[in-house]
């Protein structure tokens, strides 16, 4: 494993939609552990491919009650509101306000392709949508 350069606030790549990931291979699989890995390094609680330069739809998530990885995300359903700060380790220092929802439901691949779903609530729930905007090139900072 290793630990990969965040992009930072400024970069072009954070701006862009991801394409689907199709390739459930040895290279996903190295990408997700380096990119487990600077998360952790880098104390966040989310990391998504574009933040490590890679313009493809996956993500993980880590609020402290084990990783999640997420491959071609889609948002099933979501329920409620939540108002908190939040941070982005692609905005090193900054923190600000966002409503979100409450509850979600997301469908998604693991690293092997397989099919699954996760609901979440509360602080899991804000990070699996801050990363998943991330795919779509959206930044906390567009919904203050
Ligand atoms: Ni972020």
């Amino acid at each position: 494993m290793a630990i990969r350069n965040i992009v930072k606030y400024g970069d072009d790549v954070l701006r862009k939609t991801c394409r689907s990931q199709l390739q459930f291979d040895k290279r996903l699989h190295v990408i997700l552990d380096d990119m487990a890995q600077t998360m952790y390094e880098a104390q966040g609680v989310g990391l998504a491919a574009p933040q490590v330069g890679i313009l493809r739809r996956f993500c993980i998530v880590d609020v402290g009650d084990g990783l999640i990885e997420l491959v071609n995300p889609v948002l099933v359903s979501s329920s409620g509101e939540q108002t908190d700060e939040e941070g982005c380790l692609s905005l090193p220092g900054k923190y600000a306000e966002v409503t979100r929802p409450m509850n979600v439901t997301v469908r998604a691949q693991d690293r092997f392709g397989k099919n699954f779903e996760i609901s979440a609530s509360e602080l899991k729930a804000r990070a699996i949508l801050h990363e998943m905007d991330h795919l779509d090139g959206i930044l906390y900072i567009d919904r203050v």
